[in-house]
This record gives C-alpha cells, sequence and structure tokens, in this order.
C-alpha cells in the first residue's frame, strides 16, 4: 500500500525505511526493499513490520547503495507472507517492481506467460506484471521505458509501480493508473513515493503523476513524463508543498472518518473491478463460483457479523430475499454462538467482518463449521483470521479503515453481498437477463452517485450546527433503509455520544412516538421507491407531536420536502442498492455533530476498531 524510491548521491537505504515508516498510517502487513550496490541487486522482504524488514535486512543484505525501491504491502491477491511481499523479481533476476494496486486480467497473462516458459514464485499480480514487462524487453527489443510502457497497454486494472533494471540501475521508471504516486526533486536527486510525506524533509518541490502517465527518472538527467496510451509528452508541472506531514497523511481532510468517507466512490468501484463485467453481463466472483452447488442446494443462509458488519448483514437479507429467493436469519455473532443455534449440512453461513479479526464472529464460523454447514467470509483485511478460518470468500478491497467508526467497509460490504445475491439470482433463474443487466448498469453507477451525495455536506454541516446539542436523536426507515437507520443512529451514538435510535418506521408508533416533542429531531429516510407512501403518513405523525425532521430524499422530491424542516437529497437508484447512497449522508451528519462538539472522531472513546475479546 506504500511505495519510497530513490536515485541520487546519497545512500538510499535510510531514506527508504524512514520513508516506509512515514507510510505506515495507510495499513500493511508486509514489507521489502531492493538496492542495487553498485554490483548487483539486493533484496530483502518479510511479512510483518517496518521494524521486521530492518532486523531482516541487517542479516540478509549489505546496505548500500543510492538506487532503490521500497514496498509495504496491504494484500489483495495471495495472503501477506514473506514471498508474496515485494519486491518482486523478473525470471532473469534483472528486473524489480514494487506495485500497489490490482491487475485484473493476471491470470490470463499468467497463463500467456507460462506458456512461453516463465516460472512464479508467489500468488501475486505483481509478479506475472514484471515477467510481462520481461518478455516484452525481450520480444521487442526496446529499452526498459518502452517495454513498461507496451505491458502496460495490455493491463486492466489498478497501479502505481516502480522498475528498475539491475543492469542500467542510473534509471528508473514509475507509472500510475488508480494509485497515487508523487516523485520529489531535489538537487540531482529524486524521491518517488505514494505521497509526500516520505520527502518532505528534503524537498517541497513535487511532481504527482496523473492516471495513465508513466515517468522515466534518470540520475543526473532529470525526469520524462508520457502518457502511457499514446506516448505523447507531458510537461512536468511542479507544486510547492506547503503542507505537513499529518495533513499528508489525512490525505488533507481533518480526519481519517472524514477521508474514508470521501473514498467510497473510489472503494466501491475497487470492490466490483473485474468482478462486476456489465459489457458481457456477468459476475466473477472465484469464491462463489467454485462454491455454487453449495449455494444452490443450501436450505437458508445464515448471516454473521457484529456491529456496522451486522447492519451490512440486514441489508443483504433484504436483497438475498428479494433476488434470489433464498431464506436468511441474520444474527449478532455473539448471541449465535451461544444460544445453541439449529445449524445443518445445509445451511450456508456468510460471515462479516471490516478486520477480520472480531472474537465472537470467528467463534460463530468455529461452531457453523463444526456442524458442517459450508462457511462464506465477506472481510476487508486480507489474510486476516476470518479469511483464514472460512472454506470460501470475497474481500472488500475497501483499502484500510482507521477511523473507528466504520464507513467504507459498510458500503463496500454491501457492495460484495450486492454482488453475490446477483450472482446467484443468475444461477437460481430468479432474475430476468434484463433485470439483472438493469442492476448490473445501476450498480456501476453508485460511485458516481456516491460523489453526488458527497456534495450535500456543506448543507448536512448547517443542519448539523443546529441539531448539535439535542440529546436524543431517532433514526427511522423501511425496507431496505430500515438497516441504514440503525446505521445511521449507530454512527451518531459511536462518535458524538448522543443517544440514538434507529427504528423500522412503521414500528415507531408501538414506542418511541412517545418521546417525539418539539426538542427531537427525527431523521427519516424517504427516497422514492419503497414504502414512499407510507413513510410519508410517519412524517406527518411526527409533524403533529412537533417533532423535527430531516428527510433524506431522492432528488426533486416534493412531498416529504413540504413537510420535513429539512431534506437532503441522494440521486435516484433502484431500490436495492438505495442503501449506498442514503448511508451517505447520514455519515456526514454524525461526523459533523461530534467535530461540532469537540469529539475526538477517529477514535472515540471505549471503542476498538478490532474486537479481539468476547
Ligand atoms: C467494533 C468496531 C465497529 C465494527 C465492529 C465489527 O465494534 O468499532 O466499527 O463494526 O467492531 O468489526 P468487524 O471488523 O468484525 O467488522
Amino acid at each position: 500500500c506504500g511505495i519510497v524510491g530513490y536515485i541520487g548521491p546519497r545512500e538510499a537505504y535510510p531514506i527508504i525505511i524512514e520513508g516506509l515508516k512515514r507510510l505506515e498510517y495507510r495499513g500493511y502487513d508486509s514489507a521489502g526493499i531492493a538496492l542495487f550496490d553498485g554490483n548487483d541487486l539486493k533484496v530483502s522482504k518479510t511479512k510483518g513490520k517496518v521494524a521486521d524488514l530492518e532486523e531482516r535486512s541487517d542479516k540478509e543484505i549489505t546496505k548500500n547503495g543510492s538506487v532503490g525501491i521500497g514496498h509495504t504491502r496491504w494484500a489483495t491477491h495471495g495472503v501477506p507472507n514473506d514471498v508474496n511481499s515485494h519486491p518482486h523479481i523478473s525470471n532473469s533476476g534483472d528486473l524489480v517492481i514494487i506495485h500497489n494496486g490490482i491487475i485484473e486480467n493476471y491470470e490470463s497473462l499468467k497463463k500467456e506467460l507460462i506458456s512461453r516458459g516463465y516460472t512464479f514464485k508467489s500468488d501475486t499480480d505483481t509478479e506475472v506484471l514484471i515477467n510481462l514487462i520481461e518478455d516484452v524487453k525481450k520480444q521487442e527489443k526496446v529499452k526498459l521505458g518502452k517495454a513498461v510502457q507496451i505491458a502496460l497497454n495490455q493491463v486492466i486494472g489498478a497501479y502505481a509501480i516502480a522498475v528498475f533494471d539491475k543492469n542500467k540501475p542510473e534509471e528508473v521508471v514509475i507509472a500510475r493508473l488508480g494509485s497515487p504516486l508523487a516523485v520529489g526533486i531535489g538537487e540531482d536527486e529524486f524521491f518517488i513515493a505514494s505521497d509526500a510525506s516520505p520527502f518532505l524533509e528534503y524537498t517541497k518541490d513535487a511532481i504527482y503523476l496523473e492516471d495513465e502517465e508513466m515517468a522515466i527518472i534518470r540520475f543526473h538527467k532529470g525526469i520524462k513524463i508520457r502518457k502511457i496510451k499514446d506516448d505523447s509528452l507531458v510537461d512536468p508541472y511542479i507544486q510547492k508543498l506547503q503542507i505537513n506531514l499529518e495533513q499528508i497523511e489525512k490525505g488533507g481532510f481533518d480526519h481519517f472518518m472524514l477521508k474514508e468517507i470521501h473514498e467510497q466512490p473510489k472503494a466501491i468501484t475497487d470492490t466490483y473491478r473485474g468482478r462486476l463485467l456489465r459489457k458481457e453481463a456477468i459476475i466473477k466472483m472465484a469464491g462463489v463460483e467454485d462454491n455454487m452447488k453449495k449455494f444452490l442446494n443450501a436450505d437458508r443462509i445464515i448471516i454473521v457479523a457484529c456491529g456496522t458488519s451486522w447492519h451490512a448483514g440486514l441489508v443483504a437479507e433484504y436483497i438475498f430475499e428479494d433476488l434470489a429467493r433464498v431464506p436468511v436469519e441474520v444474527e449478532y455473532a455473539s448471541e449465535f454462538r451461544y444460544r445453541n443455534p439449529v445449524i445443518t449440512e445445509k445451511d450456508v453461513l456468510i460471515a462479516i467482518s471490516q478486520s477480520g479479526e472480531t472474537a465472537d464472529t470467528l467463534a460463530a464460523i468455529k461452531l457453523a463449521k463444526s456442524k458442517g454447514a459450508f462457511v462464506f467470509g465477506v472481510c476487508n483485511v486480507v489474510g486476516s483470521s476470518i479469511a483464514r478460518e472460512t472454506d470460501a470468500g470475497a474481500y472488500t478491497h475497501a483499502g484500510p479503515e482507521i477511523g473507528v467508526a466504520s464507513t467504507k467497509a459498510f458500503t463496500t460490504q454491501i457492495t460484495v453481498l450486492t454482488l453475490m445475491a446477483l450472482r446467484l439470482a443468475r444461477a437460481k433463474g430468479t432474475i430476468s437477463s434484463s433485470d439483472f443487466r438493469h442492476h448490473l448498469l445501476e450498480l456501476e453507477m453508485i460511485p458516481k452517485k456516491v460523489e453526488e451525495s458527497l456534495k450535500s455536506d456543506a448543507h448536512i454541516q448547517a443542519i448539523s450546527d443546529i441539531y448539535k446539542d439535542a440529546s436524543n436523536f431517532l433514526y427511522l426507515g423501511r425496507g431496505y433503509n430500515f438497516p441504514v437507520a440503525l446505521e445511521g443512529a449507530l454512527k451518531l451514538k459511536e462518535i458524538s455520544y448522543i443517544h440514538a435510535e434507529g427504528y423500522p418506521a412503521a414500528e415507531m408508533k408501538h414506542g418511541p412516538i412517545a418521546l417525539i416533542d418539539e426538542n427531537m429531531p427525527i431523521v427519516v429516510i424517504a427516497t422514492k421507491k419503497g414504502h414512499y407512501e407510507k413513510v410519508v403518513s410517519n412524517i406527518q405523525e411526527i409533524k403533529s407531536r412537533k417533532g423535527k425532521i430531516i428527510g433524506i430524499v431522492t432528488e426533486g422530491d416534493v412531498q416529504v420536502k413540504e413537510l420535513a424542516d429539512h431534506v437532503i437529497e441522494v440521486p435516484e437508484t433502484l431500490e436495492s442498492l438505495t442503501p449506498l447512497l442514503t448511508t451517505i449522508p447520514l455519515q456526514l451528519l454524525s461526523y459533523h455533530i461530534a467535530v461540532m462538539l469537540g469529539k475526538n472522531v477517529d477514535q472515540p472513546r471505549n471503542l476498538a476498531k478490532s474486537v479481539t475479546v468476547e
């Protein structure tokens, strides 16, 4: 997840190691470095932290050399271990690469390379890329820069890479598509990094590569930037940096939570990348495909999770039942594991967990396995305990989530579960091919619509200011948006410490209505599709009791706008996909209220990111 490189007159090792430490905030599970020591290439890499890498390289390599690249990996393909760590070396031993991102078509490229005699040590897509570059370089008899360019034009996916050839170590080639990459320009020296934090103390002059750009950096000769697609030269735009380290880590946002909220369009895209193939009208998920029989024969699906992940499970219940017509039960892992549940080999259990380490969820998995159920994991952290314990799974690819209150993990979990429900519905024939295509199209448009929803930020901030001193909040929603109401209330509780409850809108009259007076803000999710008229009636009931109404509505709404004190609009989409949009304003509302109350948004009191005790 982090890249650092150096080419210049100084010793590269300390610059790279310190730089990797600066990038630690991005989260990672292994680290590695490659140096050219004047004679040969030295590589050291390990599972674990940068400190483990230092210990290892102390024993393994001489640490001199003024050209080098280093990497911290947050696994996407292949478990975190020494072999899968970067850098990766080509078959000849000449070329070395570090890579962030995902090469989607690596399997077909790998097959082709194997047929040409290439061998692979790791399970990574990165080792495929470096051998593809080597193959192009040999076949086409071109220089490294050209070979990288030709290879990247064959690649589908996202990447930030740095590559060099030990026979020509005065040159480093870098490229980016969808994964950030910056170059620090010193005096006759260059620093390469995922963001400017590793080189801020050396230089404030930086070039940020744009998507689909590559650069060839030559010691003493400077930098040349080209477009990967058409080879045209790009004028380097050197920026004077005026930011400090902390600002960089948070990507210019005040908190990790806000950064992660804004990352959702990209995170959702990364989650369906390579899985949602709209043109072919198929969904490709290896974990589901390989176990399709288990899913098709299942009497029911049991979903277990905790906290926000449990809410994602509730959304999944609606979509699995709606589209794939399979009965679903959603359980708190902590309850499920202790209540002597009825489970058989005909059950499929889906465990959802961002961290993949939650103790109760892990215990529920073990219990289900012991009864012979097939267990499928939906995790964000690759190689985590739950990912390893389950029979199969699908990762969310949201990238590291640092804010304790979960945001992008939630929306990407829903994305994965939606893909699964659609895939299963297709296999069962419970969805028509035109409906299926329509879903794919709408799902593909979600990142853009999330971006649209994020534009209400200033408006939400103003609403937050009005209600920040309330001592209770009520969140209401129906159908697909009932779990969203629960999640909205949880977000507010977690970070602002204001008491909040989520309720199915129609249940309001069986209790919570007693709480409503002119001091009670009530967030009502009232999007156009799905019980709209009924929710409007609920809103009227609130209004006659003088409650303050904040409506989450579909763009262009008229009815709720007339009744509510405030409305926040989200774009229109399919009913089943609305949770991906209605969640966004609720995240922002809780965020702004917590900030205004001066709370520690990223690390709220008493809460932990990963709960490894029961
Ligand atoms: C903790 C976190 C929550 C999270 C829950 C489940 O309580 O604070 O944000 O939803 O654990 O975590 P998991 O990693 O299993 O999704």
